[in-house]
C-alpha cells in the first residue's frame, strides 16, 4: 500500500505536461500552415475548430475547456473577425480560461489599424498569460482560398478598394513567426506587424495574379454599397457583408499603407514577395478551372 502511494506521489511530481500545441482555426489559411509546421517540427498538435477533436466552437464556451486540456501553447486565431460584436469579449474569456489552465504561451492573430484588434490585445495580455501579438496585414491567400478565389476565377475582381495600396502579406510568413513564438523564448511580449515587402493597389496584386495565370484578369472599382448590395443579393449574410463594408469602407483608408519589420524582427529574413506567392499558387492549379471555387474552404 505505502509503496503505491509513494509511486501515484512520484508519478505527480515527475509528471510533465505534454508539449501539444492548440490551434485554433486549424484548418483555416494560416492555422492549416500552423499544424503542418508543428507536425514537420515532431510536436504534437490539436486542431481547435467545429470540425476538430475535441470541438472548438467560439460560439460555444463549453468546447473551449477540453480544448485547452493539458497543453502547452496556444495559436488564437479567431473567426470571423476580432472586429465582430463579442468578440474581445470572447477572446479574453478565452485567455482568461486558458491561464487556469495552465497554459503559458498564447499567440495571438489580429489586423493592423482596428481599434477592435487592439482592445483583443489588451484582454489576453490582461490574462497575464506569456503573450505575442502578430498584428496582420490583409492575406495575400484571400486570392486564392478565401473570398477572391471565385472573382479570380470568373476573370474579374471588383471591389470598393479603390487605389489604397496595401502590404499583402503571405499566410506561409504568418505561420513561421507563429511557430518560432509557440516553440522558441524570446517572442513573448512582442508585437509583430507582419507585411509583406511591398506595397500594392488590389490592382496591381491582380495584374499580378494575372501575369503568373497566363489569363486575362481584370480589376474593377465599385462604389462600398453597390459592393455591399450586390453582396446581399448574392445571399452573402448580413454580418459578413458588415464585415466586408467595415473591412474596404473603413479600415483600407490608407492607414495601413506602408510595410513593417515584424517578419525581418522575429525570423531574422524578409518576406516572401506577392509575386513569388502568385507564381506559387498559380503552380499548385487553384486558379485554373472554376470548379475550384471553395474546395479549400
Ligand atoms: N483574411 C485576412 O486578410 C486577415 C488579415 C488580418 C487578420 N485576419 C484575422 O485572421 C483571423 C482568421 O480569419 P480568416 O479569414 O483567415 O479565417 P480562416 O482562418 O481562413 O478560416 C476559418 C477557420 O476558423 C474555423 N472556424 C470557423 N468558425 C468557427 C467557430 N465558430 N469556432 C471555431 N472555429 C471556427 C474554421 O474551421 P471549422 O470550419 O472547422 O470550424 C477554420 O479553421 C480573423 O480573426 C481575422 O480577423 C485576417
Amino acid at each position: 500500500m505505502a509503496s503505491l502511494i509513494i509511486r501515484g506521489l512520484t508519478d505527480r511530481m515527475t509528471h510533465t505536461k505534454t508539449q501539444t500545441t492548440l490551434v485554433l482555426g486549424g484548418t483555416g489559411k494560416t492555422g492549416r500552415r500552423v499544424a503542418q509546421r508543428l507536425t514537420a517540427l515532431g510536436r504534437p498538435v490539436r486542431v481547435g475548430s467545429r470540425s476538430g477533436r475535441p470541438r472548438f466552437d467560439w460560439q460555444d464556451q463549453a468546447t473551449w475547456g477540453p480544448a485547452v486540456d493539458d497543453v502547452a501553447a496556444v495559436y488564437v486565431s479567431y473567426y470571423p473577425d476580432l472586429a465582430i460584436p463579442g468578440a474581445v469579449e470572447a477572446v479574453g474569456s478565452f485567455a482568461a480560461l486558458a491561464v487556469r489552465s495552465q497554459v503559458p504561451r498564447l499567440v495571438l492573430l489580429t489586423g493592423r489599424g482596428e481599434p477592435e484588434a487592439e482592445r483583443a490585445e489588451q484582454a489576453v495580455r490582461d490574462s497575464g498569460a506569456e503573450v505575442t501579438i502578430l498584428r496582420s496585414a490583409w492575406f495575400a491567400q484571400n486570392f486564392s482560398e478565401d473570398y477572391l478565389l471565385g472573382p479570380v476565377l470568373a476573370g474579374e475582381v471588383a471591389l470598393p478598394a479603390g487605389d489604397t495600396p496595401e502590404p499583402f502579406v503571405d499566410a506561409d510568413d504568418i505561420a513561421s513567426v507563429a511557430v518560432a513564438a509557440l516553440t522558441q523564448d524570446g517572442h513573448a511580449g512582442q508585437v509583430y506587424e507582419l507585411t509583406g515587402a511591398r506595397l500594392l493597389t488590389f490592382a496591381e496584386a491582380v495584374g499580378e495574379i494575372a501575369t503568373a495565370t497566363g489569363r486575362h484578369i481584370g480589376y474593377r472599382p465599385v462604389p462600398l454599397d453597390e459592393y455591399a448590395a450586390a453582396a446581399a443579393s448574392q445571399g452573402v449574410p448580413a454580418g459578413v457583408v458588415e464585415l466586408l463594408t467595415y473591412l474596404f469602407g473603413k479600415v483600407l483608408d490608407g492607414r495601413n499603407a506602408r510595410v513593417a519589420d515584424g517578419v525581418r524582427r522575429a525570423l531574422g529574413r524578409e518576406p516572401r514577395d506577392f509575386a513569388r506567392y502568385a507564381r506559387d499558387a498559380a503552380a499548385s492549379g487553384v486558379w485554373d478551372s472554376p470548379a475550384a471555387i471553395g474546395a479549400d474552404r
